[in-house]
């Protein structure tokens, strides 16, 4: 023991691009603050089975810019009962451990809330392309996201013009349609398919009818997986709009690749703010991005309010797409 503060860094949940930058932040600003640094490999997982590596400086350098999270992630079915909990209490005092910061989504916070009830001191860094916590204007990895769909779309689109074809692109979001009404704007998509906006698929047809009787020469349709399966639908409209709808599922693709710059500098200034917060007696909360500045919310005001839709930047892609 150094008799040093010991900061222990862990991501959780579906990995997101930024993770890397993020563990950068709070390995770099711990050290800068004196204190000890350690990374938990594998989530959660990793915590309950020991898995406790030093950090240096060097050992976070080389990774800016890589995507994924170098350390490893899990979805943990043990942090949902006590024994699991009781058990990744004990092993952050076994090592020490006196600060905790965890980056993830709303499943890594309900598990955090947990460890702080039993005396953990933890902060949240939000990582997830879903961009589904209301306290924080966004989340890292979202935007690399939205980028990586706006480039698939657009090369879906070449095909589609060239063929005269009706495509279908599913994306990821969970239950929460921020991912594909962001990425729908920002790719030209002509349909927008999000669970909180109910959809017709007569309507769907006539936006259809409507383009090609202007001359367009495809339709795009982005649909959010907790909407509809794209497959599926592309069945269904194939027989109601009487031309052949094809479907593209990006799955995990949108979850990988280098960071935008954008999400490197979010996860920057959050990985060093939940250090920050750490330092000054913080703990149950976590970092939020609210006005462009750092902020700190509860885990459970973070897990239970996903965002409300933004019916004004959905009118806004449907009056673009005409
Ligand atoms: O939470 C992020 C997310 O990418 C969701 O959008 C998606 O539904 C889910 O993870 C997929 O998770 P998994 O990789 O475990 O199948």
């Amino acid at each position: 023991m150094s008799g040093k503060p010991c900061i222990a860094v862990l991501t959780s949940g579906g990995d997101a691009p930024g993770m890397n930058a993020a563990v950068r932040a709070v390995v770099r600003t711990a050290i800068h603050q004196g204190c000890d640094t350690v990374a938990i490999e594998h989530g959660y997982e990793g915590l309950l089975d020991g898995k406790f590596v030093p950090m240096v400086l060097s050992s976070v350098g080389g990774i800016l810019d890589r995507g994924g999270t170098f350390i490893g992630t899990s979805r943990s079915e043990r942090m949902f009962g006590d024994a699991g909990l009781d058990l990744a209490a004990a092993r952050l005092a076994e090592h020490n451990v006196t600060g905790l910061v965890v980056i993830g989504g709303d499943g890594t916070y309900r598990a955090a809330e947990e460890l702080d009830r039993r005396g953990v001191k933890v902060i949240g860094v939000p990582g997830t392309i879903d961009n589904d916590i209301a306290a924080t204007d966004t989340t890292i990895g979202f935007d690399t996201a939205q980028n990586t769909i706006c480039d698939a779309t657009s090369k879906v689109r070449d095909t589609a013009s060239s063929h005269e074809r009706t495509f279908i692109i599913e994306v990821m979001g969970r239950s929460c349609g921020m991912l594909a009404l962001y990425s729908g704007l920002a790719a030209g998509a002509d349909c927008i398919l999000i669970p909180e906006v109910p959809w017709k698929t007569s309507d769907i047809c006539a936006s259809i009818a409507q383009g090609i009787a202007r001359g367009k020469k495809h339709s795009i349709i982005v649909v959010s997986e907790g909407a509809a399966h794209a497959f599926g639908l592309a069945e269904d409209l194939t027989e109601a709009c009487g031309h052949m709808v094809r479907a593209v599922v990006l799955g995990h693709i949108q979850r990988g690749g280098s960071p935008s710059a954008f999400d490197r500098t979010l996860a920057s200034r959050m990985g060093a703010a939940a250090v920050e917060a750490l330092l000054a007696g913080e703990s149950g909360k976590a970092v939020c991005l609210q006005n462009a500045d750092m902020a700190l919310e509860t885990f459970e005001v973070c897990y239970s309010h996903h965002h409300e839709l933004k019916r004004h930047i959905y009118d806004l892609a449907m009056v673009l797409a005409r």
